[in-house]
């Protein structure tokens, strides 16, 4: 019998505010991503350039606040002055990050024109692997100067009258890898130099602007985290946010260890905040620099040959290869035949939610996140099709009641123990115990009277009785209840079924004394909403 799982929250014990960007998204030109999803001029619903209107009208329907695009790897060599003005006169690049082409039929316009029909902010990253500080100059000028200038007379001509107003600015993308073009890794004290010296002169450009420092691509790093203390020293005083990137990795069929996966996203976010007030008090500076998790996810791998006592050589040896049977790819963005469609649909989500809900808890330090195949979460999408998949519920409910304050969530119940494991040779993690089955977080929205608890259920076997005290609210009283999860493992919602895993309304429940009882399903997401009477 599964013991009684309790979660307790209470008024006056507040984490911090919610980022409006807080659930985000992450956009690069791979794979299908932008070739086939986002743009094809074949698709019978795109629009004059080649965006496909089914996919946008989801997009925007959703309301997600912003997206970083449109970057990854493949920025740190994309010279964005190649992809603007007329078709005709673009250049095509070789990408080596991704080995493919870069066509640049989607160029700088066309990533902030999306940005402008979905309705959605466009979080920009700079490439600071070989661009140059002038690059990135020109780039704001260019971007967000009214006119009068080369630049700006340039956009216009091309068609923008307006500036785009892009406030975020990400300076490089995981600058601390050895697979990066233009990586820093053995130099953290210029990359932080050469980081002062451009966001100084893009915000003197343009002051209305916010930046972002690359910290550590994951907590594997060999230099996280002094590579991003050493990093951040230098250019303390002019960014806003330490860039962060984190892929959690779990072999198929090990659904406590993906699910528990979360837990090494709030030791990177601890480690990386402590980092961060280590070195504001260095510079005895009043400003505070936030976090942006601009890229995070959950993988279901199979675990590779380890090659144990080679230490930093295996590093190397991933990311210094050379292949001559490895080929360019040429994007055809009318064939989506390459698109994978990850297994366990429900499994894949509760991990994902399961992140989000970390970052949640942390929304005191992380004002960014950004999902990466966000945009797939919230519209899975074929050749032809748009649908919502389990995600797309979940990352709606985020949307709709993640907003206000994020609260303090005690959660009691059954815990299991999660034993260390390596996938490969760099993505190693440590065990954990006593890892709760049930996961929660909280928003305490105060402007419309609503307290918002999120619940996931990890155990695979067991439903649990829950009770969840909200007896510090006074007044307040249950308004909804919903549950999601799905009758089979190998369920998938599709085009022609996009409710098979949908979320249901939780009818047995009671509510007494500040007291909710109800039950949650094994591998399910709940979401509880209360309001003041
Ligand atoms: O999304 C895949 C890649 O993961 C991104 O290009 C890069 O930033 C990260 O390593």
């Amino acid at each position: 019998m599964a013991q009684n799982a309790k979660i307790t929250v209470h008024p006056l014990f507040e984490t911090g505010e919610i980022s409006k960007r807080l659930f985000s998204a992450f956009l690069e030109p791979i794979g299908t991503m932008v070739n086939g999803t986002m743009f094809n001029p074949k698709h019978p619903t795109a629009d004059e350039q080649g965006f496909r209107g089914d996919f946008l009208k989801a997009i925007k329907g959703s309301g997600v606040p912003s997206v970083r695009l449109p970057g990854g790897n493949f920025v740190s060599a994309w010279q964005w002055k190649d992809s603007i003005g007329p078709m005709n006169e673009r250049k095509a690049h070789l990408d080596p990050a991704w080995h493919q082409y870069i066509l640049n039929d989607v160029g700088h316009d066309e990533y902030l024109q999306w940005a402008e029909k979905v309705n959605t902010e466009a979080l920009y990253t700079v490439n600071m692997g070989t661009g140059t500080i002038q690059d990135a100059m020109d780039l704001v000028e260019y971007t967000n100067h009214e006119g009068g200038t080369y630049w700006s007379d340039l956009r216009r001509k091309n068609g923008h009258e307006k500036p785009y107003g892009v406030k975020m600015w990400y300076l490089g993308n995981e600058m601390d890898g050895p697979w990066q073009l233009g990586a820093w890794d053995k130099n953290p004290e210029g990359y932080g130099h050469k980081v002062l010296e451009t966001s100084k002169a893009i915000k003197w450009i343009d002051e209305t602007i916010e930046t972002g420092v690359c910290g550590s691509s994951a907590p594997f790093m060999e230099g996280f985290p002094s590579w991003d203390e050493a990093v951040l020293d230098k250019c303390y005083d002019v960014v806003d946010y330490v860039s962060v990137h984190h892929y959690h990795s779990a072999k198929p069929g090990d659904i406590k260890a993906l699910l528990g996966g979360s837990l090494y996203y709030e030791d990177f976010i601890n480690t990386e905040a402590a980092m961060i007030d280590y070195v504001q008090s260095k510079h005895r500076s009043p400003k505070k620099v936030y976090i942006s998790l601009d890229e995070y996810g959950s993988m279901i791998r199979p675990y590779q040959e380890l090659h144990p006592g080679y230490g930093r050589y295996n590093m190397a040896r991933n990311h210094y290869r050379f292949d001559p049977e490895r080929k360019y790819i040429l994007h055809d963005p009318d064939n989506m035949k390459d698109h994978v469609f990850p297994g366990e649909e429900i499994v894949r989500a509760l991990s994902m939610a399961s992140i989000q809900l970390a970052i949640l808890r942390h929304a005191d330090r992380v004002k960014i996140s950004c999902m990466t195949g966000g945009l797939a979460a919230i519209a899975e999408a074929d050749h032809d099709h748009v649908w919502r998949s389990a995600a797309h519920y979940i990352f709606m409910d985020l949307l709709t009641y993640a907003k206000g304050i994020s609260l303090q969530t005690k959660v009691e119940s059954e815990t299991y123990d999660m034993p260390g494991y390596a996938i490969e040779d760099t993505s190693q993690y440590t065990g954990k115990e006593g890892v709760n089955f049930i996961d929660s977080a909280s928003a305490y929205d105060k402007e419309n009277d609503r307290l918002t608890i999120f619940a996931i259920n990890r155990n695979e076997d067991s439903e649990y009785p829950l009770t969840i005290d909200i007896s510090g609210f006074e007044g307040y009283s249950i308004k909804n209840a919903m549950s999601l999860t799905a009758n089979d493992l190998n369920d998938r919602n599709s085009f022609e079924n996009d409710a098979l895993i949908s979320p249901v309304k939780i009818k047995e429940k009671t509510f007494e004394n500040g007291e909710l009882k109800t039950h949650v399903k094994p591998l399910s997401w709940n979401v509880f909403v209360f309001e003041k009477a």
